[in-house]
This record gives C-alpha cells, sequence and structure tokens, in this order.
C-alpha cells in the first residue's frame, strides 16, 4: 500500500493532488537548505546579470521535491518551463523538437534523465554547450545534416540515479545539487501547510507524528496526511493528533522508525534468509518480489541512511541494527544461529 506512494511515475489524478500542494516559490519550500542556498544565488546572478541560467542536474531519491524544485527556478527566474522525460525522447527528432519550441531563457526539464538513450544524448550535448544540433536527414547516398540553432535555454534534469549519469553528460552541467531526506522539523513544517491548502485540521504532535514515520520524504508526509484524515474523520472527530496519527500509522502498517512493509520485508530477507549477508541485489529482488531498480532507488537508500543496512563490494549487510529491529541478536561469528530476544 505504501508502494504506491513512492512510485516515480503518478497516474493523472495523483499528480493533479501533487501539483495543488507544489510550493511555487523557495520561501515557501521548508527544508533542503543547502541546495536551496545554491539554488537562489544562481538565480538571482542570472537575473542581475540578464542571462539564462546554466543548466541544473537535480539528483535524489523520488519524492524529495525535484520536480518542485524545477518550477520554483522556472518561476523565480521568470520564464517558461517545458517538461518532458528520458525515455519520452525517443529520437534525436523528439529532441530537436523541443528545443526547437523553447523561447530564449525557457527552462527544458528532462525528468528521469539517466533514461535517454545514448543517441539523443550525444545531441544534447551539443544543444547544451553551444545551441545548435546537427540533424541527418535523409538516409543512404542522400544523406546530409543539417544544422538546428536553438534557443538559449536552461537544460534542468532530475535523476534517482546519478551514479547512471555518463561523465560527458554529467559535466555540461553548470550546477550540481543532490536532494537528501528531510528532518523532521522540515517535514512538520510541509505538513502543516499542505494540510492548510487541504483544509484538514492537525495539531502539532499529529504532525510531528507523520513527520518521523514519513521515511524523510515529503511525498510520503503528503499522502499519509490524507490517509490520517480519513482515519480521524471517521474514527476520532475530524482532528488528526498525536494519537490518532499513531493509530492511523499503526493501520497503514508503518512502524514507529518509519519502515514499511518493504523495508521490513527486505531486512528480513537479509537476515532470516541471507544470515545477515553478504547478499546480492538480483538474489534481494527475486526474494522479495520486487524490482531490482526500484529497490536501489527507493528502499536502499533510506535503509543505508537509517543504518539498517550497508553496501559492500560482496553485496548487501544487514547492521546489528536491523537484527535488532526484527527482534533478533546478530549472528555470533562462531556460525550459530541468531536467538531471539
Ligand atoms: N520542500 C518541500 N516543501 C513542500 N512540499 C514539497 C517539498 N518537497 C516536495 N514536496 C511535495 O512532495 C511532492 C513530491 O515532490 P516532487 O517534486 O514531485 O518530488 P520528485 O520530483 O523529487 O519525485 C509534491 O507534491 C511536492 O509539492
Ligand atoms: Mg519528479
Amino acid at each position: 500500500m505504501t508502494e504506491r506512494f513512492i512510485t516515480s511515475t503518478l497516474n493523472k489524478r495523483d499528480a493533479a493532488r501533487e501539483n495543488a500542494l507544489r510550493p511555487p516559490k523557495f520561501a515557501d519550500f521548508p527544508g533542503q537548505e543547502r541546495a536551496k542556498e545554491q539554488l537562489e544565488l544562481f538565480v538571482q546572478a542570472a537575473k542581475a546579470r540578464g542571462e539564462a541560467l546554466d543548466h541544473i542536474l537535480l539528483c535524489g531519491p523520488p519524492g524529495l521535491g525535484k520536480t518542485t524544485l524545477a518550477y520554483i527556478i522556472a518561476n523565480e527566474r521568470g520564464t517558461n518551463l517545458k517538461s518532458s522525460s528520458g525515455p519520452a525522447i525517443e529520437k534525436p527528432g523528439d529532441l530537436a523538437g523541443l528545443l526547437t519550441a523553447l523561447e530564449p531563457g525557457d527552462v527544458l526539464f528532462i525528468d528521469e534523465i539517466h533514461r535517454l538513450n545514448s543517441t539523443v544524448e550525444e545531441y544534447l550535448y551539443s544543444a547544451m554547450e553551444d545551441f545548435f544540433i546537427d540533424i541527418m536527414i535523409e538516409q543512404g547516398a542522400g544523406a546530409r545534416s543539417v544544422r538546428l540553432n536553438v534557443p538559449q535555454f536552461t537544460l534542468i534534469g532530475a535523476t534517482t540515479r546519478q551514479g547512471m549519469i555518463s561523465s560527458p553528460l554529467r559535466s555540461r552541467f553548470g550546477l550540481n545539487i543532490r536532494l537528501d531526506y528531510y528532518d523532521v522539523e522540515s517535514l512538520s513544517r510541509i505538513l502543516t501547510r499542505s494540510a492548510g491548502i487541504l483544509n484538514i485540521e492537525i495539531d502539532p504532535e499529529g504532525a510531528r507524528e507523520i513527520a518521523g514515520r514519513c521515511r524523510g520524504t515529503p511525498r510520503i508526509a503528503n499522502n499519509l496526511l490524507r490517509r490520517a484524515r480519513d482515519y480521524a474523520q471517521v474514527r476520532a472527530d475530524a482532528v488528526i493528533t498525536g494519537p490518532v496519527a499513531a493509530e492511523a500509522l499503526a493501520m497503514l502498517q508503518i512502524d514507529s522508525d518509519g519502515l514499511d512493509e518493504m523495508d521490513i520485508r527486505l531486512l528480513e530477507t537479509i537476515v532470516v534468509n541471507f544470515r545477515g549477508g553478504p547478499v546480492g541485489l538480483k538474489n534481494i529482488a527475486v526474494s522479495v518480489g520486487e524490482e531490482e531498480d526500484s529497490i536501489e532507488e527507493v528502499y536502499e537508500p533510506f535503509l543505508i541512511q537509517k543504518g539498517y543496512l550497508v553496501r559492500t563490494p560482496k553485496g548487501r549487510v544487514a547492521t546489528p541494527k536491523a537484527w535488532r529491529k526484527l527482534g533478533l541478536s546478530p549472528l555470533r561469528d562462531d556460525g550459530g544461529q541468531p536467538e531471539l530476544f
């Protein structure tokens, strides 16, 4: 059930809900202070010089605000934003179509930029650097290339997989921003703001409870807020207090540390089936019945950040904290079986 919250591809209804909660300005965007400071400065400087912004790469797990920031940047710079995604740009012609439709200074946002195919990616290089692309027309003997000039634009790329960005592409971005999981304080502010927009009554303890159990992710926080509202309306008197939030989250099988069903399944697999690891990603994926990509992009980063898991050259290893989380004591060095506490 929480899986639906953290996919990076949203259906139309979910996308509309998200748009309603997207802050339009840096000032309404709590958290990510370091990234925000860099971006604000970057935008102000470009504005003062009357120049187009240099290209920006935004990296980080799903739901942390990459798309939101892209819109904020365009908004604060006072330009339009055209949005596409890596898999949607199949041919150089698709890219040419996008680029030639831009006005000078516009932002082209390419989500999941690590999924651009390599042909399109090469065409993008000259566009980013020198604002032209050479497109081949005709095939065989009549083949010739035609140079298309494109307006000075700003590319904002977003990716959940920084490691999958080739170095020639990476080097063409003037600014490389990494988003991290949010702290409870920032998430509480996000939740309070969202509650105001959605007309949901939540008290500070309620906000704090959800903030501490949403995997540090605003998208999940906002979704849990809606679920907690349903719960509060039916089981309490429509106000999300601390205890009401805690009951709602327990019903959604989110534990007190914010781990969801899949997090627990992953840890259980490594600890119980593979005696704590090291175990390869493929084996984990097969055991839990989840795609390797989403394990790597969505689940692992959080579990690693929280100290439940480490990546080693031989595979994933569960830390003692993971064993204890499952009520087990870490495997003894002599290979003895783990014991229940
Ligand atoms: N710092 C923030 N403040 C307020 N809302 C946020 C913040 N970061 C993300 N959100 C909200 O969370 C949801 C997901 O954010 P989004 O930008 O789509 O994430 P990403 O593109 O990184 O997957 C959106 O509804 C967005 O408004
Ligand atoms: Mg996005």
